[in-house]
């Protein structure tokens, strides 16, 4: 059996990162992406990125409507590895905070129920008080806050390689190590000649 993997994308700014996990995972032999794609995420698709509902869904293994509580990834007993939320809007961290279940957040709230892994991208700046509480709260419940926050000592060319950069330590977390990934090799040289 293939390895599942749940990618919802919320209507956070942001929306390459779900498409670029999308695309990443269909290259990866033995692993099967299965999204749910928020109304709220849809706009943001069509406005970053010009693409619809059933071009986003075209990417995936499986799609579910977001209204479909009766989605098997509603259930435990459908086996997953786990769920990335790219990105995740602070509404949905809220609903996964406290868990509020329409299919996203239910989603979520099987995956850290049954111990899998949960990987949030939240995205919004600044945070107040209910954001950094809710992400503090999914934390103690296991899962794994994870911001789209660039690496810049990756010397990203491009969005595009600040997006894979992302994706990739995503990925990593669930034990898919791509080879694309440009890893930490080290300093050159010494500490005397940056001194
Ligand atoms: C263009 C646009 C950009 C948005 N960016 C963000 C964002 O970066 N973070 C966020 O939390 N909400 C953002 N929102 C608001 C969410 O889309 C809104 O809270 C929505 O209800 C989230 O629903 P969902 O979590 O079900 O997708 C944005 C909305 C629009 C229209």
């Amino acid at each position: 059996m293939k390895k599942r993997l749940i990618v919802g994308i919320t209507g956070a700014t942001g929306a390459v990162y779900g498409i670029a996990l999308l695309k990443a995972l269909k290259g990866i032999p033995g692993w099967e992406s299965h999204l749910v794609l928020t109304d709220a995420g849809v706009l943001n698709v069509w406005h970053e990125l010009k693409l619809k509902r059933k071009d986003v869904e075209r990417l995936a293994t499986v799609a579910y409507h977001p209204k479909d509580i009766a989605a098997t990834i509603a259930s435990g007993s459908y086996v997953t590895e786990g769920m990335v939320i790219a990105p995740c809007s602070m509404k949905t961290l809220a609903a996964v905070a406290h868990a509020h279940a329409d299919l996203v957040s239910r989603a979520a709230d099987v995956v850290l129920k049954e111990r899998r892994r949960l990987v949030l991208m939240p995205r919004e700046t600044p945070l107040n008080l209910a954001h950094l509480r809710n992400m503090v709260a999914v934390t103690e419940m296991g899962g794994i806050i994870f911001p789209p926050v660039p690496a810049f000592y990756a010397a990203p060319k491009s969005l595009d390689d600040l997006v894979a950069h992302s994706v990739a330590r995503v990925l990593d977390l669930f034990g898919v190590h791509t080879a694309k990934l440009k890893r930490w090799q080290g300093l050159k040289g010494t500490p005397a000649e940056r001194d």
